[in-house]
């Protein structure tokens, strides 16, 4: 309730202090199945920075717009988007998600096509914009079927979805081929790299899936989730500029002339937060990162073969779904332990993520944890 009176500043704090230690910090190691992670501490500086900037007017913070423009520029660059390319920085995959979607939606056609195992916010897209989801089905790697998708392609399709890092299993689609089949036929093809977007480019051997290859129109990449950044940072990428344009509305109230994000007000703290952390690790620290969290990703999947749990596919990126019986009491006996997993319905189980707070001694204590949980539920 809003109080009659203001209270001191101290009070309001210790009941934040109270209520900030009933969440799981990241640092615990117990959070194994979120896509975020700690940000990293030069991210959190450069937030408290910026804290009080507005990208959506950006005539007093200048600064801040430049900040934006930098680490867009970065971002760009590691996804070899070619001259004349852009992006916006927004609040995560969903809402980049949405805003490809509504470019897409321009061409007046409706059909997305979307693979099995993607992520919800194309459903909530496809609410919005009052498209149709038309789904795909996997092959045995559960990557999406090429011929499938083609099966799907008509005179109403505005757009096909590929995924690089999908949510439950880390797969990567063929998004070579997808690509020729968009060129093909004129759709545009979105790739969602929300997860994969910064491990893939440091992982020796990955598959493609950016502006490199042919009939990519726009990529999905989450600086909040393997890039280290503080939440809300997503990024969407486009090929040309001309595809922002396409989108966007005049501002006369601000100091922009036109705005192609579905928000107004964006925080520059988060761009600015973003642009530190990727200066800051660079390649090398990137490329660092990526492989740690693939060596933890192995080391469980070990120890669950291990304990008789096997994951459904060896680590392509460091999530790993496992298939339990009953997984939503498992999760719950876990979540009364402590550990916070999510569920994998695709694959019937539970899904563990080995983001960069997870350390191999959380892994060996998890292991145990998770075959009590499985016992105690049978
Ligand atoms: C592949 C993929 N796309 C999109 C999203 C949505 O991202 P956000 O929750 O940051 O909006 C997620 C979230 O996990 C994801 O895994």
């Amino acid at each position: 309730m809003l109080p009659a009176k203001g209270r001191p500043a101290a009070e309001v704090l210790a009941e934040l202090r109270a209520l900030r230690a009933e969440d799981q910090a990241f640092a615990s190691g117990r959070v194994l199945g979120s896509m975020c992670t700690a940000p990293h501490p030069v991210a959190v500086q450069a937030y408290q920075m910026f804290l009080e900037t507005n990208l959506g007017d950006p005539a007093w913070c200048r600064g801040a717009q430049e900040a934006e423009r930098r680490a867009l520029a970065s971002i760009l660059g590691l996804l070899h988007a070619p001259g004349g390319s852009d992006g916006l920085l927004v609040s995560g995959g969903a809402e980049a998600n949405l805003t490809a979607l509504r470019i897409a939606r321009r061409s007046g056609l409706r059909e997305v096509i979307l693979p099995r195992t993607a992520h919800f916010s194309f459903l909530k897209a496809c609410d919005l914009l009052d498209m149709e989801p038309r789904w795909a089905e996997l092959d045995g790697q559960f990557r999406v079927d090429v011929g499938s998708v083609e099966a799907q392609l008509g005179p109403n399709t505005a757009c096909i979805v590929g995924i690089a890092g999908t949510t439950e299993l880390g797969t990567v689609d063929p998004i070579r081929e997808l690509g020729a089949l968009a060129l093909e036929h004129a759709a545009h093809l979105h790739v969602d790299a929300a997860f994969g977007g910064f491990a893939l480019p440091f992982l020796p051997g990955a598959p493609g899936f950016d502006f490199a290859l042919a009939g990519v129109d726009s990529l999905t990449i989450d600086p909040h989730k393997m890039g280290m950044a503080p939440i809300p940072a997503g990024c969407l990428a486009v090929r040309t500029a001309e595809m922002l344009r396409r989108i966007s509305v005049p501002t006369p109230y601000v100091s922009t002339e036109a705005q192609a994000s579905l928000v107004g007000t964006r925080p520059g703290a988060a761009a600015a937060a973003t642009h530190a952390v990727l200066q800051h690790l660079g390649e090398a620290g990137y490329h660092e990162v990526a492989q740690r969290c693939m060596a933890t990703a192995r080391l469980l999947a070990k120890r669950l073969r291990e304990a008789g749990l096997p994951p459904v596919l060896e680590p392509v990126l460091p999530v790993l779904a496992v298939p339990v019986p009953k997984p939503e009491p498992v999760r719950a006996a876990l979540a009364k332990q402590g550990w916070f997993v999510s569920l994998a319905p695709l694959t019937r189980g539970i899904k563990v993520v080995c983001m960069p707070h997870v350390r191999p001694e959380h892994v060996e204590a998890f292991v145990p944890a998770l075959r009590a949980a499985v016992q105690e539920v049978q």
